[in-house]
């Protein structure tokens, strides 16, 4: 049964049912991500598209002050990423 089809028939509770319960899909990569990055196993985690990560990352931590409140890009960054910083701003 292809993930797709897995989907249409059983929905969320296929992150639990074989054959590849969605929960744990990225142990598959789990040891080729380690050995890509110089760390152990248990170092490493795959998880989300870039731009959700970036997001994480800089809502955890971006901490303004009054005199350390500025992002620096690149010029013409890519263009979620320009959307990210400008959204970071302005949630605090
Ligand atoms: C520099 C850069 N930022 C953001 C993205 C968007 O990545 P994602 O679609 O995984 O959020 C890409 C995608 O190629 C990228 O190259």
């Amino acid at each position: 049964m292809d993930d797709l089809t897995k989907w249409a028939n059983q929905g969320v509770e296929g992150h639990f049912t074989e054959p590849n319960p969605w929960l744990t899909i990225d142990d598959i990569v789990v040891e080729s991500s380690a050995r890509l990055v110089g760390g152990l196993n248990d170092e490493v985690v795959v998880m989300n598209s870039l731009s959700t990560n970036l997001n994480l990352l800089m809502l955890a931590f971006f901490q303004p002050t009054p005199t350390r409140n500025k992002i620096l890009v690149e010029h013409k960054p890519f263009p979620s990423d320009m959307v990210l910083a400008l959204f970071v701003c302005l949630v605090d």
